[in-house]
């Protein structure tokens, strides 16, 4: 049995960003002030990049170091709130997870790189859009899975259900080709977390309805689709706003849960506990 030791997720901010507020006007004013959004450049050949569609992107737009090393707790936060709304719940707890894969953890940052280690405390089999680690290559893109997800798409655009199916084809699909496949309660909860990461992230955090373009580019091309009329969402991303995505897309899938993990809204909350007895001692040493 796996032992999840409890990390205390610092900087918990469930509050909305912008309660009551015109929403509109605000992101086109914040949006329109970060000169970011426009100043997207692929990678140089000295920069490293990660497994994570997301945080590679954030660094080819200068949300975070353009060479992709040093990513701090207060980085991550700064920049995920910047180019994405994302709230420092879930920055700074994914943050600590991120800093467990380095391998000079106590330096406190670490290089999108380190994220390439496979089954800890992050990357996982059945990805939607790069390969497990037994083809050799668990960071890359990859076109052929990532068509996989998408075929699942109608009309140009995504919803709840769409998206929960082809996250499933993708497991089913590296269940049938790896025979080493790792594929239990962490891997479970993760993956449907990044569903809902794109899916808010490109949208916003209740709908799971994007347009499939905006997806392509976060993940194709890692550039957030500014030019093509996307804006961050005006409400914040939360692990609160996360988690009911992740309970509505397992609801709305074929895929069974793992034997013995009851899902519930709070159960990718409690994800953040899975991660090891590492963590607390990073938690120490990291001020918010
Ligand atoms: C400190 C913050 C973050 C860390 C440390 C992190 C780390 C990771 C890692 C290690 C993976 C690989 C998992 C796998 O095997 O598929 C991953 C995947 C992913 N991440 Fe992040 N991430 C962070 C923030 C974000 C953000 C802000 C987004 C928003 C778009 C995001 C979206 C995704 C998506 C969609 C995947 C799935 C990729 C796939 O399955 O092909 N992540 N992340
Ligand atoms: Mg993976």
């Amino acid at each position: 049995m796996k032992l999840y030791t409890v990390i205390p997720v610092v900087g918990v901010t469930l509050v909305q960003a912008f309660p009551g507020a015109a929403p509109q006007p605000a992101t086109e004013v914040r949006a329109a002030a970060d000169p970011r959004f426009t100043q997207w450049r692929a990678p140089g050949p000295n920069d490293v990049r990660s497994p994570c569609p997301g945080l590679n992107s954030l660094a080819n737009h200068g949300f975070l170091n353009r060479n992709g090393k040093g990513n701090t707790i207060p980085q991550l936060i700064a920049g995920g709130k910047a180019g994405l709304n994302m709230g420092a719940d879930f920055m700074g707890g994914i943050g600590l997870a991120g800093l467990a894969a380095s391998p000079f953890p106590l330096l406190g940052s670490f290089d999108l790189n380190d994220l390439d280690k496979h089954n800890f405390p992050i990357e996982h089999d059945g990805s939607l859009s790069r390969e497990d680690a037994f083809f050799g290559n668990d960071y890359s893109f990859n076109q052929t899975d990532f068509n996989m997800l998408l075929s699942h798409f109608q009309g140009g655009k995504t919803s709840i259900k769409t998206a929960s199916e082809g996250k499933y084809a993708r497991v089913q699909d590296s269940r049938r080709r790896n025979p080493t496949m790792v594929y239990g309660a962490r891997e479970f909860v993760l993956s449907y977390g990044e569903t809902a990461l794109y899916l808010q992230t490109m949208s916003d955090p209740f709908s799971g309805v994007a347009n499939v373009n905006y997806i392509k580019s976060l993940f194709e091309k890692e550039k957030l689709p500014y030019e093509l009329g996307w804006r961050p969402s005006t409400q914040e991303i939360t692990l609160l706003t996360l988690g009911n995505m992740v309970f509505e897309l397992f609801g709305a899938g074929p895929e069974p849960a793992p034997e013995g993990l009851k899902v519930t809204a709070d159960t990718y909350k409690n994800a953040f506990e899975v991660v090891n007895g590492v963590l607390p001692i990073l938690g120490n040493l990291t001020t918010l």
